[in-house]
Parts: structure tokens; sequence; C-alpha cells
């Protein structure tokens, strides 16, 4: 039996479920791969050697230094699960340069140094894949890569962070917390290393980066993502938007304009009416529509060992069947002829158009409402629905909730900026953008 040779570089939750996927079930494994071929666990790198271990290591080589494994020559293919970019990308460069395939859930690494890892990696003759970086365990890389290679794309959205999801979901409990329901969802092995990276939008921004260079054959832009977290999302507004027929869903937002490609990551008001309103949980969907199959919707589990490991896996098993094939009749990583890709021009999030939720608390006495409803006609801004209610924390405040009708971005900034100094506003304005999805 020919034997293809695994370095795994980290054995946390992605990687430990990567190792216990590949124990148990190597059987299916090799009927799959066919051509007498199964796969071994060459060595693993971790950190800490004394830390106890739910998944069976035996016969497997283990170090603490990563570079061991990138410059070992029984090791065929590179498995980086450890996370972050300084590390990471040496060894992605020591192992292309050791022509050694790559397989990685490494979302931070592909957006922020993909361009260059992936140049890199075709002058080598390797591959770099990445199915486990994007939502989990949903083959979305390959649904948009390949099943959708027909189609020219027009927009992307989806809810990309499970961590982030599962904390406005639980939200809608009475009485959550949202540091409680955090440190659940780390005990629960789906948030970063770093968790602002998941509560602050940056994980979101890392795969919306990557949907959109695979979706539209751009270059992986990470540093033009708008990006907006859900850290100031609160429970009343959650429950306000469910009132009015929406649900809050932290979204990652790519479309085509005639000005440019929109790339933004936010908190969304999404109707009730669309199916992604109902994607609770950790469970993550993306919705992608082409000029030829119209709008589609991926839907699974976005974070956790098993999930993201079957992806881990999924894209071994790819690269060991496609061992025999001449290079030039591989994927290319990002799915079009790399020379192809240009940086494109990406819209700022000022000439963006929708309508808005805003939420406001302000003294509760006559003219108030008044004054403000001016304000809004005088900036050309139309009342879509007004809601008023007493103030739960201060007796003297009402609560306003006023959905907007279509405008710019940039007009709801400057009403928002008069509104700030309006001296019968109480706190900050909450100001969420609203989307069909349609
Ligand atoms: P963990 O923190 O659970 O695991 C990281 C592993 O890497 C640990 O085993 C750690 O060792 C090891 N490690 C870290 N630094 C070093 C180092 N310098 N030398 C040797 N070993 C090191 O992370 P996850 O498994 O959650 O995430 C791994 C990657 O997968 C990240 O890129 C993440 O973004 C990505 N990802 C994670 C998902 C998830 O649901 N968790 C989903 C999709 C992608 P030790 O165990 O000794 O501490
Ligand atoms: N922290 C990430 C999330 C892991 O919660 O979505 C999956 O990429």
């Amino acid at each position: 039996m020919k034997k293809i040779r695994l370095g795994i570089l980290g054995f946390g939750t992605v990687g430990g479920g990567t190792v216990g996927i590949i124990n148990n079930t190597i059987k299916e494994i090799e009927r799959r791969l066919g051509r007498h071929t199964t796969i071994v666990i060459e060595q693993i790198a971790l950190r800490n050697l004394t830390k106890k271990r739910a998944v069976d290591t035996s016969g497997i080589k283990i170090t603490t230094n990563p570079l061991d494994v990138v410059n070992n020559p029984d090791v065929d293919i590179v498995v980086e699960l450890m996370g972050g970019t300084s590390l990471a990308k040496e060894c992605f460069e020591i192992a292309i340069a050791n022509k050694k395939h790559i397989v990685t859930a490494n979302k931070a690494l592909i957006a922020e140094q993909g361009n260059e890892l992936f140049a890199e990696a075709a002058k080598n003759n390797v591959v770099i894949a990445y199915e486990a970086a994007i939502a989990g365990g949903i083959p979305v890389v390959k649904a948009i890569r390949e099943g959708l290679s027909a189609n020219k794309i027009n927009w992307v959205a989806g809810i990309i962070n499970g961590t982030g999801n599962y904390i406005l979901s639980e939200m809608k409990q009475p009485n959550a917390d949202f540091g409680k329901v955090l440190k659940v969802a780390q005990d629960l092995g789906y948030a970063e290393a770093d968790p602002t990276f998941d509560v602050e939008g940056i994980d979101a921004a890392h795969k919306l980066t990557i949907l959109a260079s695979i979706a539209f054959g751009i270059k992986l832009q990470f540093s033009k993502i708008y990006t907006e977290g859900i850290s100031k999302i609160t429970a009343e507004d959650i429950t306000f938007a469910q009132q009015l027929g929406y649900q809050i869903k932290h979204l990652g937002l790519a479309s085509r304009t005639k000005d440019g490609f929109s790339l933004r990551v936010h908190p969304t008001l999404v109707p009730n009416s669309a199916l992604i309103a109902n994607v609770d949980g950790v469970m993550n969907a993306v919705m992608v529509n082409g000029d030829s199959v119209g709008t589609t919707m991926y839907y699974g589990a976005g974070a956790g060992a098993g999930p993201t490991a079957s992806a881990v896996v999924a894209d071994i098993i790819d690269i060991i069947r496609g061992l025999e094939q001449p290079p030039q009749d591989r994927v290319s990583g990002l799915g079009f002829a790399l020379n192809s890709l240009k940086v494109e021009p990406v819209i700022d999030i000022t000439e963006i158009e929708c309508h808005h939720y805003l939420r406001c608390f302000a003294k509760d006495k006559k003219g108030v409402l008044a004054t403000i409803t001016k304000m809004m006609s005088d900036s050309n801004i139309s009342i879509d629905n007004l809601h008023q209610e007493p103030c739960s924390t201060n007796k003297n405040d009402a609560t306003l909730v006023i959905l907007t009708n279509k405008v710019k971005e940039s007009s709801i900034n400057k009403l928002l900026e008069k509104l700030a100094s309006f001296k019968d506003i109480d706190g900050e304005i909450q100001r969420i953008r609203i989307d069909s999805l349609e």
C-alpha cells in the first residue's frame, strides 16, 4: 500500500478533530482514495507536551518545533492548524520550498498573505488547500470555485462566523449575558485564540476577503473590507428587530457594483422571510448569486472540531487524488488563472445605499419627536416605521426605534452627527443596516 505522510502543525480543536477523523475513518478514506493508497500521520507539532489530549497519538512523532515538520523529508503534506500569521507564514514558505502540499484552516494567513503564498506555491507546483478556512464544514470554496464556475458571480452574502452567530442567537433568550455566552462559545472550541477576532468582525472579514477573491476573480484585499462587529448590539435591539419582523445577523456582504466591488462585514437586520434569518447557533450559511444559476445557499456548522476537520480531511483526500495530475491541470488555488487576478477598486462604505434601523433614548417631553423627525426630513430621509416606548433604564426617557427609507450611508452619517449633538438625546444612537438579500 502506498503511504502519503502527513505532518500536522497544531493539535488543538481542529488538529485534534483531524487526527480523530483519520484514526476513526481510515478504511473509508482508503476506499475513497482508491489506488492502494493510505494516509499516515508522520508527525505532529504542538506547544505543550504535558497537556492531556483526548485523541490517540500512539506511533506518531511529536515535536514542539513546527519547523521540524516542514523540514521533515518523510512528510508529503503539511496540515497547518496552529493559526497565527508569522510562524505559520514561515512554515508555509519552507513547506512550499520543500515541495510539500499544504492544507490549512488559517483564514487570517490566507486573507492577509495569500497573494504571495499562492504565487510561490504555483511556482513550486504545490497546492494550498483551505476549504476549512471558511464556514467550517460547509464546502463553500468548492461550491463557488468549481460548482459555480460557469457563472459570473454577482454577489455573496453570508453568516460566516459561528461564534458571532451563536452569541446573537443566545442573546434572544431572556437575561442572556454577552460575556457568559462568549465563554460558552470558547469552551465549545468555536472562538479564535483571540475572540475579539470573532466579536469585532475581523474573522468574518478574513473569510469575506477569500470569498470575494474566489467569487469575482480578484486579488485578496483584506485591508479594504469595511468591518464592524457585534459588540455594540444589545438584547433590546434584538427584541425590537424581532418585533418589527427582522432578525439581527452578522453578515459578510460582497457584491459587484458599477463603480467597483462592495466588501463589508457588519450586523444587519434581515427580514424573517429570508431563509438566512433563521440560521441560528453555530450554523453558518452562505448565499451566492450567479448570473446563470440565480441565488443558491449553502448551510452547515461554521465552527467546531468535527465540521472543520471534515473540511480539512476532504482537502487532504483531494490533494492525494490529484497527485499524479500535471500541475497545470489542477484547479488554481483561487479558482482563476493567477496572473489574471488584479487589485480592483472597492467602493467606500459611504457610497452604499440601504434602509437603516436607528434606536436612541430621547427625553420624554413635548417637541422632542417633532425635532427628530424634522432633522430627518431636512436630511431628506423619510421614515418607514417608528416605534416609541418608555425607556427601561431611565424613566425620563423614551426609547425610539426608527426604520428609514433607502438612503445613502453618507446621508445617514450626517443625520447621526446632527442627532448626536441634540441635547435631548441621551447616550449613543444605534444604527444597523437593513438588507432583504434579494
Ligand atoms: P487551538 O488553539 O485549539 O489549537 C492550536 C494548536 O496549535 C494547539 O495544539 C497548539 O498547541 C498549537 N500551537 C500553537 N502555536 C504553536 C507553536 N508555536 N508551536 C507548536 N504548536 C503550536 O486552535 P484551533 O484548532 O481552534 O484553530 C486552529 C486554526 O484553525 C486557526 O487558524 C483557526 O482560525 C482555524 N479554524 C478554527 C476553527 C474552529 O472551529 N476552532 C474553524 C475554522 C478554522 P497546544 O495544544 O500545545 O497549545
Ligand atoms: N472562530 C471561527 C468562527 C471559527 O467562530 O466562525 C470558524 O472559522
